[in-house]
């Protein structure tokens, strides 16, 4: 009998919970492709973590970035059972630039990299989409909710909303399309809309694409008052990361249990 390996990409991986992610995945046998913006990081997680583990350079906010690495693990014939979206940044302040700074890192990063990953991902791969509980639709006004929710919405339609997003910040009109003040809360909605656009898309018979909240987690982001380990949050994330083809797809998950919109 020969055993193939299973193979994940995660984003972000050289830090907090990505990098909990890739410990976790690692100690499941996977081989674990440890992305990173920056190289030399992505070169030294990867040898904390050992074993199978190979650095990958991806700043999902750089389209080329993501493009060579596709390349280079195109040419090496990977194929990727796992793909977890898990690089965020919440940043200081709130204005235009924030807002289209947030969205960059947490809505159109993961929607390039899956885009880009797709010809790689094997069938019945698991897609996670690390969100938050910032991401509840309770943070927008209910006619934004509804209209976010209709499961009419085209991804085009999606990219556009989310497009105008920093425009409409910038003329101080946000609030009245219903958006909050909040440009990483905005970022997580979109992600989750976008969770569920594309599972709509992909039907029953691709990967299984998920959103998860890993809950208020002790990182640089978390802060280290956050009541939830690091593993506790990698947990949240692998296990969506290693459904069988069976799983639940086009869902919101925290702990392996469904949670709201
Ligand atoms: N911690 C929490 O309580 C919490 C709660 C809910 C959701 N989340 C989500 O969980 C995910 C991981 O967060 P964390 O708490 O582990 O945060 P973290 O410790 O601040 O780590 C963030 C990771 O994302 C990477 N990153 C940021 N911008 C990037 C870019 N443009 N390209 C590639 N990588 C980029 C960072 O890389 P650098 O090292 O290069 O900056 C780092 O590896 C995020 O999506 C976050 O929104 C966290």
């Amino acid at each position: 009998m020969v055993l193939t390996m299973k193979t994940a990409l995660v984003t972000g991986g050289n830090r907090g919970i990505g990098l909990g992610v890739c410990r976790k995945l690692h100690g499941l046998g996977y081989r674990v492709l440890l992305a990173a913006r920056k190289l030399e990081d992505a070169e030294c997680a990867a040898s904390e973590v050992g074993g199978k583990t190979e650095p990958v350079h991806i700043d999902v906010t750089d389209e080329e970035s993501i493009d060579a690495c596709a390349h280079a693990l195109e040419a090496a014939g990977v194929r990727l059972s796992a793909l977890v979206n898990n690089a965020g940044a919440s940043f200081d302040g709130f204005d235009r630039s924030v807002a289209a700074r947030t969205l960059a890192t947490n809505f159109f990063g993961p929607l390039r990299v899956t885009r880009r990953m797709v010809p790689l991902i094997e069938r019945h791969a698991c897609v996670v989409m690390v969100s938050s509980g910032m991401g509840h639709l309770s943070h927008v006004s209910r006619g934004l909710a509804q209209r976010l929710l209709d499961p009419k919405l085209a991804l085009g339609d999606l990219v556009a909303l989310m497009e105008s997003f920093p425009r409409e910040v910038g003329q101080n009109t946000h609030e009245k399309t219903g958006w909050p003040s909040n440009a990483y809360s905005t970022s997580k909605v979109g992600l989750n809309a976008l969770t569920r656009v594309l599972a709509r898309e992909i039907g029953d018979d691709g990967p299984l694409i998920n959103a998860v909240d890993p809950g208020w987690v002790r990182t640089r982001m978390g802060g280290s008052g956050a009541p939830r380990s690091i593993e506790q949050g990698a947990d949240s994330v692998v296990w969506a990361a290693t459904l069988d083809p069976s799983g639940p797809r086009g869902g919101f998950f925290r702990d392996g249990t469904a949670i709201a919109w």
